[in-house]
């Protein structure tokens, strides 16, 4: 890539694989990604049709090789074993997004240990597999991108939330190791921290607030943004989607183990 496409990101011939991409950010994600060009492999609990379904309308719209691999990352073994599917489909792999998630709120005297655990295993220990097996195959061309969608949340807390806010927390703490691990190999590490994202999972979070305050959803869900988000408006899946393949261009070469908030303010304050 030379100086003049600096700025663009061409990811023709990468393979990317993304946690989580049936839906939401991971999908917005994949959609980016090959838009530029990339070869993806998609991940959810959904069954392989309903996985393949939704790879196949992708890959009608971006003609583009995109695959699917059904795999719950509370498994440690279908974590690693979902890189190396992307490995053995595509030859390569070099680009890996940490995005499955999945939320619980209690007080923590209330909150249920196997909540905690799955959270964390889904968030976080996930992520360790994916990547530890991830950076020998980046390594064997010199070039990886690992991108983990931490949150607003990886930086500041809020109540009832103790296991997403220490999982997301601790997916920042991997994204720097892993950055300094390989610094001059050619892979950047670095985690994405979005505030309110429209998605399936703030949902129920929407929904209890309407019932709390006896409105309806329009209006919790301006009432959930106006709490933390400056901006007062959602960030948008398709803004994390973008945000996510310049840190695959050459001009985002330099930028690792970093936290790059897209929250509308709400780290700010
Ligand atoms: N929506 C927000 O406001 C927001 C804000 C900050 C960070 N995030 C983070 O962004 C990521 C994506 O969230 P989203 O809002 O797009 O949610 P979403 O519910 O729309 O999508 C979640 C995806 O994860 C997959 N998934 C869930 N459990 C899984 C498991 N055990 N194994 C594999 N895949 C699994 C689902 O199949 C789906 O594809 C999460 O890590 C979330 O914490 C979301």
């Amino acid at each position: 890539m030379g100086k003049d496409d600096i700025m663009t990101p061409d990811l023709n011939g990468r393979a990317a694989v993304i946690t989580g991409s049936t839906s939401g950010i991971g999908h917005a994600i994949a959609a980016a990604m090959a838009a530029s060009g990339a070869r993806i492999m998609l991940n959810g609990i959904e069954s392989r049709a309903e996985g393949e379904a939704v790879a196949e309308r992708l890959a009608k719209v971006y003609s583009s090789d995109i695959r699917y691999t059904p795999a719950d990352m509370a498994d440690p073994e279908a974590a690693s074993g979902l890189v190396e599917d992307t490995y053995a489909a595509f030859g390569r792999v070099d680009v890996l997004v940490n995005n499955a998630g999945i939320q619980y709120t209690a007080p923590i005297e209330e909150f249920p240990p196997e909540q905690w655990d799955r959270i964390l295993a889904v968030m976080l220990t996930s992520s360790f597999h994916t990547t530890r097996t991830a950076v020998p195959r980046m390594r064997e061309n010199a070039w990886g991108r690992i991108i983990n969608i931490s949150s607003a949340h990886g930086r500041v807390a809020s109540p009832n939330k103790s296991a997403y806010v220490s999982a997301k927390h601790g997916l920042v703490g991997l994204t720097r190791v892993v950055a300094l691990e390989n610094a001059g190999n050619g892979i950047t590490s670095n985690a994405i921290c979005p505030g309110w994202v429209e998605t399936p999972l703030i949902r129920p979070q929407i929904e209890a607030l309407a019932e709390r305050d006896g409105i309806d959803i329009e209006a919790a869900k301006v009432e959930l943004v106006r709490h933390k988000q400056p901006s007062q408006r959602f960030v948008q899946p398709e803004q994390i989607g973008a945000m996510a393949v310049f840190l695959c261009s050459d001009a985002a070469s330099q930028i690792t183990g970093t936290e790059l908030s897209v929250d509308g303010g709400w780290t700010a304050q």
